[in-house]
């Protein structure tokens, strides 16, 4: 792993890991802040929410954050509040405008719950978000991780934000084994906390908790990765009792499922409509959203399909199948799939496919039509 910078102690091994006692830090928390410090600042990435002084952009930020990769809320951190520019007028949007523009996000509840906070705070709090994690705590869809990030780096409160990444930081900077549960968390937290810089008078442009949170995450998305870290990089290497030689959990498996999708067009004069269904309200996944018409597996039987894809979602890989009526397989005459999907009960419309990108569609439905061209790809700002 990482290489040993000159007269510091050997690792600990993975197995000598011990209880972890919160009451002192064998190291200087003040030299661990000014090294973590100084490597921000020359080192951190450039993304659209870092300098941004409205709280609205910090929250908005840290709720596309939450078990979203960087690269994908880059685009959609700037469409929406393009579109949502303030707390009012995402409190006003209609939900099903909200939920079009967090399409291809994923975990669809937040954007939801981002709605409803922003109705609650433009009712109880005159539009603006309060300034402390005990009241941010109050809004739909702000747990601790979140509401420490907000207060923290929007107002500068001296209160730790411990996520995944930072989490693996302290583990292996301290030496200690993975451990699930509450008590260990708390623990951990309560390490994290006693590294935060105090809460300060200086003017907002000096936010130094604010900034330590970002940088501990920092270095665990940089840095501190889960399974090759670069310690020959990190700026706390002197402090950190594994160097990397620390254990990781084993990644989940994948599951695999097969889906069947139709693909249904029809002109009306110049404009090409396709049929999309709602999922139902119920489905623990993507509720609500729209989707090109499920189909039984069984009823395409003998087609080939016009697009074959995979897509990801957390640890499954849906093999998607899309079918259209053109491709019937030779003297079949059964019912067309149109009308086997038609026989079903469900939400449906017929789209403009100029109107698409106003749809509140899963991810898979708008990578699909991307794909079938019948949606253009958004430029995406960076390559994060
Ligand atoms: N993950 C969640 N919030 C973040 C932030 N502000 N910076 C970097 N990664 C994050």
């Amino acid at each position: 792993m990482g290489s040993e910078a000159e007269g510091n102690p050997p690792p600990t091994s993975a197995a000598a890991v011990t209880e972890l006692d919160v009451s002192r830090l064998d190291f200087s928390a003040l030299r661990f802040r000014r090294l973590l410090r100084a490597w921000y600042t020359e080192n951190a990435r450039e993304l659209p929410w870092r300098g941004a002084q409205d709280p609205y952009a910090i929250w908005l930020s840290e709720i596309m954050l939450q078990q979203t990769r960087v690269s994908t809320v880059v685009d959609r951190y700037t469409q929406f509040l393009h579109r949502f520019p303030t707390i009012h007028a995402l409190a006003v949007a209609d939900e099903e405008d909200v939920l079009a523009l967090w399409s291809g996000l994923g975990y669809y509840r937040r954007a939801r719950m981002l709605h409803r906070g922003a109705q609650f705070v433009d009712r109880e709090f005159d539009g603006k978000l309060p300034r402390t994690l005990g009241k941010l705590r109050m809004l739909p869809g702000v747990g601790e991780y979140t509401g420490a990030a907000i207060a923290s780096i929007a107002f500068g409160e001296s209160v730790a934000v411990l996520d995944g990444n930072v989490e693996r930081v302290l583990l292996r900077i301290l030496g200690q084994a993975e451990r699930n549960g509450s008590q260990a968390r708390a623990r951990l937290l309560q390490v994290a906390q006693q590294l935060i810089p105090p809460s300060s008078r200086r003017p907002a442009a000096e936010n130094r908790a604010g900034d330590h949170n970002q940088a501990m995450m920092e270095l665990g998305a940089m840095i501190c990765l889960p399974r090759s870290p670069l310690c020959s990089h990190c700026p706390v290497l002197e402090m950190c009792k594994t160097r990397g030689e620390h254990p990781t959990r084993p990644r989940a498996r994948m599951q695999s499922r097969t889906v069947a999708h139709l693909l249904a067009l029809r002109k009306r004069g110049v404009v090409t409509e396709v049929l999309l269904e709602r999922r139902p309200a119920d489905v623990s996944l993507m509720a609500g959203m729209m989707e090109l018409p499920a189909l039984p597996l069984n009823a395409s039987q003998g087609r080939e399909p016009v697009l074959r894809l995979r897509h990801a979602i957390t640890n499954t890989n849906y093999y998607v199948q899309v079918f259209s009526e053109g491709a019937k397989p030779s003297g079949e005459a059964d019912a067309s799939l149109l009308e086997k999907v038609l026989a079903t009960k469900a939400e449906r419309k017929w789209v403009a496919t100029s109107r698409l990108s106003q749809q509140p569609l899963t991810g898979v439905t708008r990578k699909t039509l991307q794909r079938l061209n019948l949606m253009s790809v958004p430029k995406l700002a960076i390559d994060a």
